[in-house]
């Protein structure tokens, strides 16, 4: 029952189709590895110290189509460009196709082929250095229910830190859940794609557990209680990250008090029974200087008085998303100062905010895309009108509605975290969802 693993098919099959490539063009192995290191904003430097390797082997598979590496090497890179089961599996195969002599010269190699485990350890790479959140991981780490799963929602608007923060809780939750990690993306915000069904999950995660394809049920009830009995046994930490909604989740939560779960979303549930909440806010000044610090280097910061740093993370909203992608636009421009970065944030911010598949507008468009026609109006209302805090009349006049109907989508709005509640009855948008909100496209998404 433990030894299937959903990669081995994805293996046998043909590489999938990847963005950028269309059917019948391989991509090589140096320019899905660029591609994919680009994605995740790492220099090749930073690349192989996350993944714990020789930043020569980093440049030679990357501009050398000759060179090729061990299978250890090709999965701590996966591991490090935090690749999902797809991308693993189409890297594993491109580089299948041009295995080394046994005598290849490899310093990081063992030859090995890529190991299918038994217990499931499905953590993508840990935050390089996770900033601030502290009372948040205490939190994470303590709550325990006695009888039954322990469930940690966490919610909060696009690009806040949500995943990096369960990433980071999880891997250091990990000792205690010998069993396995498990790591599900429900890609309830994600581009060209729609939630993942709740049957669909589980026919994967009981895949990884081993269960075997044609033994899985038909219906969801079913899987579900397939997926409880397995882990009735077992001690797992589950990881569901960017859920749609409580719905999506439910049927994934397993029964035992042994197992924990952490969920993301960019919705906050209130269905959910034995669960903590967690709202994630974006990042105290200190903590996005920090973080703007790290991600820029030292050498591009020094000098720089205090006060254009923190006016650079206050123009970033404050939000991770915004400052790493501010940080990553310094370091690819070697001639900028952070002032010059600071001018063309003053300029128009979210063209800035963006760097390849990194954008804070594409984020907020993928939370757009998820509303009803009466909430989009609503917020392209509100962002283009309304600048300081305000309550439910002012809502309504603007709105042209009622004060009740005005209260029941200022909700909505506010459980998608696209407005924030202050105070009980006032409401206000973040200066990036305001920005968002005044320019969107009434059909984006
Ligand atoms: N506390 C932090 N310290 C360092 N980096 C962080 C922190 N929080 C977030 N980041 C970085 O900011 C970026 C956005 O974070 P993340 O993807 O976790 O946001 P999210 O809330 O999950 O977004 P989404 O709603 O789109 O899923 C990532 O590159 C992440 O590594
Ligand atoms: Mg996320």
């Amino acid at each position: 029952m433990r030894t299937g693993v959903s990669i081995i098919s994805a293996m046998r099959g043909p590489a999938p189709v990847m963005a950028g490539w269309g059917p019948g063009a391989e991509p090589s192995l140096g320019a899905l590895l660029r591609t994919w290191r680009e994605r995740t904003l790492l220099t090749q430097e930073q690349l192989a110290e996350r993944a714990g390797l020789n930043v020569r082997t980093v440049r030679r598979l990357e501009n050398s189509g000759l060179w090729q590496p061990r299978n250890r090497s090709i999965l701590l890179l996966a591991k490090a460009l935090e690749l999902d089961d797809e991308e693993r599996a189409m890297l594993v195969a491109v580089t299948r196709g041009q295995q080394p002599p046994a005598d290849s010269d490899d310093p990081e190699g063992t030859g090995s082929p890529p190991a299918l485990a038994a217990v499931p350890r499905q953590l993508p790479a840990d935050v390089a250095a996770l900033v601030g959140r502290e009372r948040e991981l205490a939190i994470l780490e303590s709550h325990q229910s006695a009888n039954t799963v322990t469930v940690v929602s966490i919610d909060g608007m696009a690009g806040t830190g949500k995943t990096a923060l369960a990433v980071h809780a999880a891997h250091r939750l990990a000792p205690r859940y010998p069993d396995g990690q498990l790591f599900v993306n429900l890609h309830g915000h994600a581009q060209s794609m729609t939630p993942i069904e709740p049957g669909e999950a589980l026919a994967r995660v009981l895949r990884t557990l081993g269960v075997p394809g044609e033994h899985l049920p038909g219906h969801v009830d079913d899987r579900a209680a397939l997926y409880r009995s397995v882990l009735a046994d077992r001690k797992v930490l589950i990881v569901l990250d960017d859920a749609a909604d409580g719905l999506q989740i439910h049927p994934l939560l397993p029964a035992g008090s042994d197992c924990r779960v952490i969920v993301t979303s960019r919705r906050r549930f209130t269905c959910l029974g034995d669960t903590r909440s967690l709202s994630l806010e974006t990042l105290t000044v200190a903590d996005a200087v920090t973080l703007f610090t790290r991600m820029a280097g030292w050498e591009r910061v020094t000098g720089t008085p205090v006060n254009v740093l923190t006016e650079v993370v206050r123009r970033c909203g404050l939000l991770p998303l915004g400052v790493r992608i501010a940080a990553a636009r310094l370091r690819a421009h070697p001639t900028w100062s952070v002032r010059h970065l600071l001018d063309r944030l003053a300029d128009d911010r979210l063209a800035e905010l963006n760097a390849g598949r990194h954008s804070v507008t594409a984020a907020l468009d993928l939370s757009y895309a998820r509303l009803s026609a009466e909430q989009r109006r609503a917020y392209r209302v509100l962002g283009s009108h309304i600048s300081a805090d305000f309550g439910v009349d002012a809502a309504a006049a603007l709105l042209n509605t009622t004060a009740l109907q005005a209260r029941r989508l200022l909700d909505q709005l506010s459980d998608t975290h696209l407005l924030q509640e202050p105070a009980p009855g006032r409401y206000r948008l973040h200066d990036l969802v305001r920005d968002h909100a005044s320019a969107v496209h009434p059909r984006a998404g």
